[in-house]
């Protein structure tokens, strides 16, 4: 039976990944998160939101959220009160604060990785997971997918928020442009895909994708800030970018 997938895309106290490198260096969404913000993906909570809405959640849903961060995606699908929701995150320090933050009986974070999550097969209804595949090489893309795949059960809906190149047909000499600046900005190895490729990432996994949704790059827009992070946060970012100086010149280069 069909699996569909839909494409959108602290707590100081916790010590943040990434706290042991130095800032000139750090993956550029521990910079921006040691600054305070909170939602580290491409398209923001708007995109976020229509994708959740995409995927439908109810107290039927068994869902499992790949890479959940400092959760604001998780406090939004928790909102829609599943049935049950597990997060699966790389960072142990990340995955134990979210734990402790969101944990009940049916709610859980375990520190593990996404392509190979050890959750037993065909325990999800809803799978989701932002911003984790861009930074993939090809084949940890296609393992994750598999895993996400594995996890659904048969009708399941997998739901993910990436960085998309726009248009398909982008010129080679462009695309490897986009990905060395980002890379170089981000210290992270960036390979976004042009929507095509993410459907067909999705189709050779044996999705059947329902639907994509675009929105633009604006992380560091101030618009977006506020729509993302809220006043309190937005200004706290900022006060931050202004102290910091290393930080600023990251954000400047990411921006
Ligand atoms: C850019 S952040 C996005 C966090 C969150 N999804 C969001 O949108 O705000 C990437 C997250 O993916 C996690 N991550 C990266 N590779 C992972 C893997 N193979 N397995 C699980 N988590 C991973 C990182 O620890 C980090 O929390």
């Amino acid at each position: 039976m069909t699996r569909y997938a839909v494409g959108a895309m602290v707590d100081t106290a916790m010590r943040l990944p990434g706290s042991e490198l130095d800032a000139k260096k750090m993956p550029g969404h521990w910079v921006l998160a040691r600054l305070g913000k909170r939602v580290l993906r491409p398209g923001g909570l708007s995109l976020t939101t229509q994708m959740l809405d995409a995927v439908d959640i109810t107290g039927k849903d068994h869902v499992v959220e790949l890479a959940p961060g400092f959760g604001s995606t998780a406090n939004l699908i928790l909102a829609k009160h599943p049935a049950t929701y597990m997060g699966v995150e790389r960072e142990r320090g990340i995955a134990t604060t979210l734990a402790w933050r969101i944990g009940t009986p049916t709610t859980r974070v375990t520190h593990g990785a996404a392509d190979r999550t050890e959750l037993p097969a065909e325990r999800a209804t809803v799978v989701c997971g932002e911003a984790i595949l861009t930074m993939q090489t090809a084949a940890a893309k296609r393992r994750i997918v598999a895993e996400a795949f594995r996890l659904l059960k048969p009708g399941g809906r997998y739901a993910i928020h990436e960085l998309s190149l726009v248009p398909n047909s982008l010129p080679l000499e462009i695309r490897e442009n986009i990905e060395r600046e980002l890379s170089a900005s981000i210290h992270v190895g960036a390979r976004p895909l042009t929507q095509s490729e993410w459907v067909s990432l999705l189709t050779d996994a044996g999705f059947v994708t329902d639907r994509a949704l675009e929105a633009p790059m604006h992380l560091l827009r101030f618009g977006r800030l506020l729509e993302d992070e809220s006043l309190p946060r937005t200004l706290r970012f900022l006060a931050n970018v202004a102290t910091h100086g290393v930080e600023r010149r990251r954000v400047v280069e990411m921006a």
